[in-house]
């Protein structure tokens, strides 16, 4: 059984050797890896791995060694120092690479693999040094009072990352390994609950999915400008437009889907109201085309604003 704060690095090096699979599995592959995995797995590496995990052992574990006996220099303590200062240029040039490449040049993606295979395969055989072999000799050589030190500045250097950040990087790891991704933030939302936040926004909405066939309108139960019923969810949307303005909608979904266009834009009067009515393509993490969101405001009151109104309306 190790040490508190050795159990505690030791689940560090499992989460992030769980990350670097996966990561491995994507960049061996024929196929370029999925962007998202790309850009999680840059923030994981930067901000958790070199900004946390690598300064808990090199502000706390390493000095304390140190002074237990344990030589800074020609010893394990100067490889496992070497192998960080590595892992972090590694780092570096991953992060230019990959930055390159999430730009659209597609010729920095050999080296982006070569690096990234690279410091995987260079932390994964660090960590196993640092498990099998650096903790347990420092472990041995440690007091109470030393464990409980260790422990104080591992949490202190945590905190720098906010409360909890431990349980919350190695979830964003497990979520990358698992899902060649970062979950949608929405995933903390039940359902109803993000129904009634799209029934609370000012404007109403309705989603046609990439098949164009209608599958969502937001207040339902409220007074809305154009009325929609349930029974047109399911229907191909040309369905749901008058026959003189269907040639537009094959048009702006048609540019949609090939990217050609980022929104459609109208405004009409209507029942002594100004209505704003746009169009927007809806794509997922990777780019690709998921649906059309139709954004329908009544900008009336909006359009008449002037000057500034800095209080609540009563207490002005
Ligand atoms: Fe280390
Ligand atoms: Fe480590």
């Amino acid at each position: 059984m190790a040490a508190p704060w050795a159990e505690v690095l030791i689940s560090d090096h499992h989460v992030t050797e769980q990350l670097f699979e996966a990561v491995d599995r994507a960049f061996q592959a024929e196929e370029p890896p999925p962007r998202s995995l790309v850009e999680g797995m840059l923030s994981y590496f930067t901000e958790y791995v070199d900004g946390c995990h690598n300064k808990k052992e090199e502000e706390h574990v390493f000095p304390l060694a140190e002074r237990l006996g344990i030589p800074r220099h020609g010893g394990p303590l100067a490889v496992m120092l070497q192998e960080h200062e590595m892992s972090q240029e590694l780092l570096g040039r991953i992060r230019q690479l990959a930055n390159l490449w999430l730009s659209g040049r597609e010729e920095a993606l050999p080296r982006l693999r070569q690096a990234v295979l690279e410091y995987t395969g260079l932390l994964r055989n660090h960590f196993w040094k640092e498990t099998d072999i650096l903790y347990p000799m420092v472990s041995r050589l440690m007091g109470p009072d030393d464990h409980a030190a260790v422990m104080r500045g591992i949490e202190e250097v945590e905190a720098r990352l906010g409360a909890d950040s431990r349980a919350r990087y190695h979830a964003m790891a497990r979520d990358l390994a698992e899902r060649g991704g970062l979950r949608n933030l929405v995933h903390n939302l039940d359902l109803d609950t993000i129904g009634w936040m799209l029934d609370s926004l000012p404007v109403e909405l309705s989603f046609v999915d990439e098949n164009d066939k209608v599958r969502y309108f937001s207040h339902e139960n409220h007074d809305k400008i154009f009325p929609r019923t349930r029974g047109a969810i399911g229907t191909d949307v040309r369905n749901c437009h008058p026959e003189k303005s269907v040639h537009l909608v094959e048009r702006i979904l048609a540019d949609f889907k090939a990217g050609r266009r980022e929104v459609a834009e109208f405004w009409i009067d209507f029942g002594g109201r100004k209505v704003h009515i746009r169009y927007f393509p809806v794509r997922d993490a990777d780019g690709a085309y998921k649906g059309c969101l139709e954004v329908v405001q009544d900008i009336t009151a909006i359009q008449q604003l002037t000057g500034e109104r800095r209080l609540l309306a009563e207490e002005a």
